[in-house]
């Protein structure tokens, strides 16, 4: 059996929901106490119980960080309880620790998987990165345009004017003059502090969050998981690694990157057919956040499956202290 008849990925989406949904209850404990270490410390216990009594024989991928730096869920780890289809793991335990520690919207537990080798190995360096939703043509717009041109190439393929798109973007100092160029062609833009898986959710659902493209730099391993949800809900997706120096070049060739200026499609970023999760820790426009309902906790999570582009959103409620 080839890698991909195996992945029972059926079967698996509702083991990944429960994962996914266990990581956003954990952290949300920890929702506005100021401290980002202990609400993804809590979310990656969480996260690794869960997968731990999945049957498969799992690889982290797209981790914590390397096994010397991340004591849990590091990339390599072996997860699951070793008995079934072989599979690559890609997780964001806590995507957005900063929001839920100051209790900003948009945070998420992620977490992707797929045969073995179905998604790049991405180091822990920054992306350059574009993406739009389903509808376009292919390649509508890619990392070698400059802002403005990607703006008024967009709003043409939308059939509107360029002051009715609407761009999301990391606040951060690296994106000043992207910012202004983006305004000076008249779309808007919606800043985000943090959480850029989300913000590529949004362009999947235009209609909704009012988002048709996301572009700049955020991590490249966020880049990956972004891919995998862009691969079941459709879109398109570009992303480049950037190094700042050779320590995380090093770590590129470590993980089997020889193209260091490779642009990647979503389907380079993830090759073959994953199942996504992902449950909202604070609301935000994706995904309500963890609620309290009386005597019970309540999460909303999307789970999608690329094999067929089914898109689940489940409403999950649990007792908050259990008996
Ligand atoms: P964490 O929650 O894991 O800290 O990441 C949040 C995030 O905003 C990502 O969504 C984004 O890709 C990255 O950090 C951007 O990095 P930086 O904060 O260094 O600009």
């Amino acid at each position: 059996m080839n890698p991909d008849e195996q992945f029972r990925d059926r079967m698996l989406s509702l083991g990944l929901a429960r994962v996914s949904e266990a990581a956003a209850l954990a952290s949300a404990r920890l929702i506005g106490r100021g401290d980002q270490t202990a609400a993804d410390q809590a979310a990656v216990d969480a996260m690794r119980t869960q997968l731990n009594l999945l049957d498969i024989a799992g690889t982290v991928v797209i981790g914590e960080g390397e096994r010397d730096e991340a004591p849990m869920l590091y990339i390599g780890e072996s997860v699951g309880t070793g008995e079934g289809p072989i599979v690559d793991i890609a997780l964001d335990p806590l995507e957005g620790t900063a929001l839920t520690a100051k209790d900003m919207p948009n945070a998420l537990t992620v977490i992707a998987m797929g045969p073995e080798g179905s998604m790049l190995r991405a180091p822990d360096v920054y992306m350059d990165k574009i993406a739009v939703g389903p509808g376009y043509p292919k390649d509508v717009v890619t990392l070698e345009m400059a802002p403005a041109e990607r703006v008024r190439i967009l709003a043409r393929a939308k059939d509107c004017r360029p002051d009715e798109i609407a761009v999301c973007v990391l606040e951060r100092e690296r994106h000043r003059s992207m910012i202004e160029e983006i305004r000076e062609v008249g779309a808007s833009i919606r800043l985000i502090t943090d959480g850029d898986v989300a913000a590529v959710i949004h362009c999947a659902e235009a209609e909704e969050t009012g988002i048709d493209m996301y572009m700049g730099i955020g991590g490249a391993p966020e880049g990956v998981l972004a891919a995998a949800a862009l691969k079941c809900m459709g879109g398109q997706m570009q992303g480049r690694l950037l190094f700042r120096n050779d320590s995380e070049i090093g770590r590129a060739k470590r993980a089997g990157i020889e193209d260091l200026d490779r642009i990647y499609s979503r389907d380079d970023l993830v090759n073959g057919h994953v199942i996504f999760a992902a449950t909202g820790v604070t609301d935000g426009s994706v995904l309500r956040g963890i609620r309290r309902a009386g005597e019970f906790l309540e999460s909303e999570t999307i789970l999608m499956r690329s094999k067929t582009g089914s898109v689940r959103r489940m409403l999950y409620r649990t007792p908050a202290s259990p008996a």
